[in-house]
């Protein structure tokens, strides 16, 4: 018998896992909670506050679940794991200690250095004038960030020391971010390329996932405000496996040894964004979770038992579990309601997903849909559907990711152009 899985969340990402695990040969059954209508071709959604530990174990023990995924940091953040682990069902992701990762830049900032991983120097303070007083001893560009999760708006690089003494007033003076802002973070400001590697960590050890590359910014050259992600790409020129392994010794192993001795020891999904200056690798920030929309790249990649994987994240060790990777590359283009990632329209109906979904190679995950009383698909967030394709390369899923999603269609859509165009034109 395999194993019956619980995917926690309902975006784009948990789509991706609940596919991927449906598709492992460890795994005979997938529920999603709540899920969204992607994910119910997986199997059943399951209504539950993803946000709610004891929901989300009653819900998992009144199924008999042999394992929980859980998705999105902000369960993670509530300890969502910390209830399914005082009832002894395996869970994949960190406690609500281990997230603070995520859930705290402080924290975060504070482990790097402790372990000894390279990162920038920093200031944490909740004292407006230290924090000034922070701001002039780096220098520009400067970095402020709000401590705390801000959904994605508590980080911001200011040109002048004007801009940025002000973004240190809408955290402590103004506001502006609630609890998540009463303590600000003020950091140097690397240079170079941002990069993503993600790990499946055990508590102890890790095993690094295929790099990919998202595009953050709404618009075409990377122009617009920052968002949570436009598409991705994999694999990466000069970023492959082999490219990222002496990240084991130099950043996962140390921080995964420094969160142990903290007396939180780390399973699940470590995110590590780092940025490539001339000095080499330093750490920018840490995720407690997959990548999102990189999940939905990395996954029709993974060639080996998703289920297994992440089994052994939660209870076991990852180096007993063989994971192997197709050759092939994978794109997927994010479609997005008009005005995201500022006010966008919701329940506008979406056609041609059948279509696209017919094309070679290429995989829908529904990121913000829902079904209206009359069962028509219609779009329900920022992020909407994430058309994905496998191909020889990166040039060919790139042709048949673009030329799936022009058969998507509602009012007012949204994406970008660009997804990996540098790495192979898109035939006309
Ligand atoms: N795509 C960026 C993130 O998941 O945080």
């Amino acid at each position: 018998m395999g194993r019956f899985v619980l995917v926690v969340g309902n975006g784009g990402r948990e789509h991706a896992l609940a596919w991927r695990l449906a598709a492992s040969p460890s795994v005979d059954r997938v529920a999603t909670a709540p899920g969204n209508p992607g994910t119910a071709a997986c199997g059943p959604n399951l209504a539950v506050d993803p946000t709610d530990p004891v929901a989300v174990a009653d819900l998992a023990e009144a199924e008999g679940v042999d394992l929980v995924a859980v998705g999105p940091e902000a369960p993670l953040v509530a300890g969502v794991v910390d209830e399914l682990q005082r009832r002894e069902i395996p869970a994949f992701g960190p406690t609500a200690a281990g997230a603070q990762i995520e859930g705290s830049k402080a924290f975060a900032k504070d482990v790097m250095q402790a372990s000894g991983a390279p990162t920038g120097g920093y200031v944490a303070t909740g004292d407006r004038d230290e924090a000034f007083d922070a701001l002039d001893r780096f220098g520009g560009p400067y970095v402020v960030k709000a401590d705390g999760l801000a959904a994605g708006k508590g980080v911001r690089i200011c040109a002048s020391r004007d801009e940025a003494r002000d973004a240190v007033d809408d955290a402590l003076v103004r506001g502006v971010f609630g609890e998540a802002g009463s303590q600000v973070v003020v950091e140097q400001f690397l240079l170079g390329p941002e990069r993503s590697v993600f790990g499946v960590c055990d508590g102890e050890d890790v095993v690094l996932l295929a790099p990919a590359q998202d595009y953050k910014r709404a618009l075409d050259s990377d122009e617009g405000l920052n968002t949570g992600g436009m598409g991705a790409y994999t694999p990466v020129p000069d970023f492959a496996l082999e490219d990222v392994d002496h990240l084991r010794e130099l950043v996962f192993l140390p921080v995964l040894r420094e969160l142990a001795a903290r007396g939180a020891p780390y399973r699940g999904l470590l995110y590590a964004g780092l940025v490539d200056t001339i000095d080499g690798p330093q750490l920018l920030e840490f995720n407690a979770r997959f990548g999102d929309p990189e999940t939905q790249v990395i996954l029709p990649k993974l060639a080996s038992d998703l289920g297994d994987l992440l089994h052994a994240s939660a209870v076991g060790s990852v180096a007993d579990v063989e994971v192997t990777w197709h050759d092939d590359a994978v794109v997927t283009v994010v479609l997005a309601s008009g005005g995201y990632p500022e006010g966008y329209a919701t329940g506008v109906p979406i056609l041609g997903v059948d279509e696209a979904v017919g094309h070679d190679g290429v995989t829908v995950f529904h990121a913000g849909t829902a079904r209206d009383v009359d069962g028509r698909l219609v779009t329900a967030g920022g992020r909407v559907l994430d058309v994905t394709a496998r191909g020889a390369d990166v040039a060919e899923a790139r042709s048949r990711a673009y030329a799936a999603a022009d058969r998507i269609r509602w009012d007012g859509q949204h994406r970008r152009g660009d997804i990996a165009a540098h790495l192979g034109s898109r035939p006309s």
